[in-house]
């Protein structure tokens, strides 16, 4: 008798500036594709910070709002990247290039686990580039980020499975 043994865990930890806007929307995008395919038990999915200056607040009320338009619920509480995020997960996604050399730099000289990636090198509409920071902006922004990682959410998603 042959045992298969077990599929591991996936584990996704998005990351942003101050994990208030984008990396929130990103985490909760990726959690309602994989809630849809009825595979929350596949995966570990979270989000996280460069920076500390928003750690303990919620998601950016304009981040909650666009969510919900789209039927998410966003309940995340914002934290910063610890030492221990390079270890406990696979894949760590930026949202920009500076989200990109912060994460490097905090990694750097340590032996880690975790594959570093851009979230648009993941977009079916144009890999590259980074994804924009609404924060400043008005609702308009937050649209369109969410258009942006919806997509790329759905082609990180399948890139995972393949
Ligand atoms: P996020 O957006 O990195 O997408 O969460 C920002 C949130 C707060 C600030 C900058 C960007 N800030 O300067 O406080």
């Amino acid at each position: 008798m042959t045992t298969e043994a077990p599929n591991p865990r996936r584990s996704v930890l998005f990351v942003c500036l101050g994990n208030i806007c984008r990396s929130p929307l990103a985490e909760g995008i990726f959690q309602a594709l994989v809630d849809a395919e009825g595979r929350q038990d596949e995966f570990t999915i979270d989000s996280a910070g460069t920076g500390a200056y928003h750690a303990g607040e919620g998601a950016d009320p304009r981040s909650i709002t666009v969510a919900a338009e789209h039927g998410i619920h966003l309940a995340s509480v914002a934290r910063q990247v610890t030492p221990e995020d390079f270890d406990n997960f696979e894949v760590i996604v930026a949202m920009d290039r500076s989200n990109l050399r912060s994460l490097e730099h905090m990694r750097t000289g340590r032996l880690v686990s975790s594959r570093l990636v851009m979230m648009r090198d993941f977009d079916p509409a144009g890999p590259g580039g980074d994804v924009p920071d609404p924060y400043y902006g008005g609702a308009d922004g937050f649209n369109e980020v969410f258009t942006m990682l919806d997509r790329c959410c759905r082609s990180l998603l399948e890139n995972l499975d393949s």
